[in-house]
């Protein structure tokens, strides 16, 4: 929805607000109210009074203040704004009269209006039916905690919208289907959003990929009838001291080729490409945010398909660097793909190379949907992400790329094999990106249980949830500081 930051709103012009109240307080503003409903402000409650001014008014629980959390304050707001759905409510209000340890009120202020703004969002791009059913689009005002003066207001409030415009980019296209987000609809998506912020963009086609050596990006795309895009985005801001380079793992649909999947949540795989959107919505975001630092978003894509001329188990495939990697599972296909592209980012020699990939099944198994797995050679770095994640409330749990890992994709025939099985799958998978990186200061995030929710959760609707944007943005922000 679209949102404003306002101190001190007409509440008469409002439908409906929503106050958020943690258990047992009483914000003076609203403790008439809070008494005459009897309300407890336990987590996962809510109450709805007929108040005159505005005509409605719902008291949203928060749970403990002492245990107040951004997921708990992005779950109020998630449920404040479908009740407002169910309302056909058109502008609504939502008070936070909280600042969340150990974020600055700035910092509450700016996550609150950020969530407000992704919780109505739904993917209805192939909705025919029940037209007149669509609730209204609603217009969110954001009444923050005391002491935020009215400029700094204006200030989150570009800065908010700016955000929520590059995970709404990320989700659009995450959520797109396969026969539509094909790789060349993402590179001219990639474009659109380019031009609309004024950032370079680069669309390579087979020919070029050829040209480039990139065997990796071009075996996956063996089996596909779609043609194969490498897109290369580049924001280039005058003042900027550091250079970033993102990249993004962009498979369209990943049926696992010859070594197919099981049919059961195939339609999943749509969002293998989630990697790239985070990175085209990251870009626009900090693009938008005027982030004095460079970046280069780098993203090789094709889908991953079998057919008589796909690539299959037992292949010997040399990448763009020149090693040479032995198939011996082709639904390892995503780090085939980026093990070209990381060697392309590592020889422009940015300060910091960090990668995103639904890359592994594993991944999901150890961490769930809570977190996204971290990897990282350089502790500094992985310390800084892992900081700037808890402040957005993104989680990023730090999992190990030792050496004594490339054991388990020796190989015999090649220089090392593509798959190292089930046992610590997720490392294995990171360990094979590391042989493609040369940079002192790289991160992977492996965001296969986090960039899409199976079902509907708490915090949000059902499909693409933009991970990755917060995070980076956050992060290139404090890059900007240092
Ligand atoms: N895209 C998948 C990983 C994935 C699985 C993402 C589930 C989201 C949910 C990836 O390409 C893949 O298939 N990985 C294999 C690797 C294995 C063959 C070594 C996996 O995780 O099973
Ligand atoms: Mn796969
Ligand atoms: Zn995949």
């Amino acid at each position: 929805m679209e949102v404003s930051i306002n101190l001190d709103p007409k509440l008469s012009k409002l439908d409906h607000l929503f106050v958020l109240v943690a258990e047992g307080d009483k914000p003076s503003r609203w403790s008439k109210a809070i008494d005459d409903a009897g309300f407890a402000g336990r987590s996962d409650t809510a109450i709805t009074i007929v108040s005159g001014e505005p005509k409605k008014l719902t008291l949203v629980g928060l749970g403990k203040r002492e245990k107040l959390t951004i997921r708990a304050v992005r779950g109020a707001i998630y449920a404040a704004a479908k009740t407002a759905k169910k309302h056909r409510d058109r502008s609504i209000g939502l008070v936070l009269p909280y600042v969340v340890d150990p974020l600055s009120a700035d910092e509450t202020v700016r996550v609150a209006a950020d969530a407000l703004a992704q919780a109505d969002y739904k993917y209805d791009a192939f909705i025919t039916c029940n037209k007149d059913d669509k609730p209204p689009a609603i217009s969110g005002t954001l009444i923050p905690v005391e002491g935020i003066d009215a400029k700094r207001a204006k200030h989150i409030e570009s800065e908010a919208r700016a955000l929520a415009e590059g995970v709404r980019t990320v989700r659009d296209l995450g959520n797109t289907p396969s026969n539509v987000m094909t790789p060349t609809r993402l590179a001219e998506r990639a474009e659109q959003v380019a031009k609309s912020v004024g950032v370079k963009c680069t669309v390579y086609g087979r020919r070029e990929i050829e040209k480039m050596k990139m065997g990796g990006l071009l075996a996956v795309n063996r089996g596909s009838a779609e043609e194969p895009r490498f897109i290369v985005l580049e924001y280039a801001p005058r003042k900027a001291k550091r250079h970033v380079a993102l990249v993004g793992k962009g498979i369209t649909f990943d049926s696992g080729g010859i070594s197919i999947k099981p049919a059961e949540k195939m339609e999943e795989m749509k969002f293998d490409m989630c990697g790239a959107a985070a990175v085209i919505g990251t870009i626009e975001a900090a693009a938008k945010l005027a982030i004095p630092v460079r970046i280069t978003g780098v993203i090789p894509s094709t889908d991953n398909l079998p057919s008589g001329s796909a690539y299959k188990p037992g292949d010997i495939i040399t990448m763009m660097s020149g090693k040479t990697v032995e198939i011996v599972n082709t639904d390892a296909e995503g780090r085939m793909i980026l093990g070209d592209a990381l060697h392309y980012a590592s020889e422009l020699k940015p300060n910091h190379i960090l990668d995103y990939a639904t890359l592994t099944g594993a991944c999901v198994v150890a961490l769930g949907s809570e977190a996204s797995g971290l990897f990282s050679n350089d502790d500094e770095l992985a310390r800084k992400l892992i900081e700037c994640g808890e402040r957005v409330g993104e989680r990023l749990w730090r999992l190990p790329e030792w050496d004594e890992y490339k054991d388990l994709i020796r190989s015999e025939w090649a220089d090392m094999k593509n798959s190292g099985g089930r046992w610590g799958g997720a490392i294995s998978a990171a360990v094979f990106l590391k042989e493609f990186v040369n940079c002192p200061s790289w991160a992977h995030l492996d965001i296969a249980g986090t960039a899409y929710a199976e079902h509907e959760t708490a915090r949000e609707t059902r499909g693409a949830t933009g991970a990755g944007v917060r995070v980076t943005v956050s992060f290139l922000e404090s890059l900007s500081r240092s």
